[in-house]
């Protein structure tokens, strides 16, 4: 079955176009891992010009919405609709010439994100979801996995920044965890792969700090609609402004919050 909706096939369409260059460039990145100067501000060109095409492409279909996105940041037009928009996430694995990276973008309306799109180009695995109608992955419905054990469970998790504030706090949760675990919690570095994988029922949970908008906001969608749940680090809505954020099947969110408390 497919997701098909005016917004999905805008979404759909433009990141196809985005991930066209996506691709090519991360096919240069290898040959520059050896050369002098390093992939450095050839991935910020990739990343800008991966975000001038996505924002080009919504714009000629959506002349009227918002945008925030994270190179460019914000242009504002009809505050109650805002693409949500992260042209890469997992920067530090496409300038390493890993294979695991997406664009992510969200669409909010009146404050809430009612449909989002995440694509891994080099995997060729697009998730969108919309409210009401489901989340899919290459057009087959998804759901969060049943696994209602923490201890069967596979985690992951993302961060701490070297700079953050409250990098110890982070570490001290990885330390609880990893004694709750039987499978190694694992460090991916996309966060809204991490998400969608969620979604997907691949991973059962996820918990992070100091994420972005643009880092969750097509996430958010896509676990809702696929079953899942998403809270703070209390079990509570304002994970958005709290910046911390837990992401769960249906069964473990209550097991996981015992552990971060
Ligand atoms: C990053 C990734 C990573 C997460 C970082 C984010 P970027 O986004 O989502 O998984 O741990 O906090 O900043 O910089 O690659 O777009
Ligand atoms: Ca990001
Ligand atoms: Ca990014």
């Amino acid at each position: 079955m497919k997701l098909s909706s005016a917004n999905i096939n805008v979404l759909v369409k433009a990141c196809r176009k985005a991930a066209k260059t996506l691709i090519r460039d991360f096919g240069e990145i290898e040959n520059l891992q050896v050369s002098v100067k390093g992939p450095g501000d050839f991935v910020t060109a990739s990343d800008k010009k991966v975000e001038k095409i996505l924002i080009d492409e919504l714009q000629k279909a959506r002349p009227t919405y918002s945008i925030l996105s994270e190179e460019i940041g914000e242009i504002v037009n009809d505050k109650s609709f805002k693409w949500i928009i992260d042209p890469i996430d997992g920067t530090a694995n496409f300038l390493h010439g890993i294979p695991h990276f997406a664009i992510s973008i969200g669409l909010e309306h009146e404050g809430e994100i009612i449909c989002g799109i995440i694509y891994d180009p080099i995997k060729d695995e697009m998730f969108v979801a919309e409210k009401g109608k489901g989340s899919y992955l290459n057009n087959q419905r998804i759901r969060v996995s049943s696994r209602s054990k923490l201890k069967d469970c596979i985690i992951f998790t993302g961060g701490p920044k070297n700079n953050s504030k409250d990098a110890s706090s982070a570490l001290e949760e990885y330390k609880k965890f990893s004694s709750q675990v039987l499978v190694p919690i694992r460090k991916l570095g996309s966060a809204s792969l991490d998400m969608a994988y969620v979604a997907a029922g691949r991973c059962d949970g996820f918990w992070q700090r100091n994420l972005s908008y643009w880092d969750i906001a097509a996430g958010i969608i896509l676990v809702k609609e696929a079953g899942g749940f998403i809270t703070d680090f209390n079990g509570e809505h304002q994970y958005i402004e709290n910046k911390t954020i837990l992401v769960t099947n249906s069964k473990i969110n209550k097991e996981m919050i015992e552990v971060l408390k």
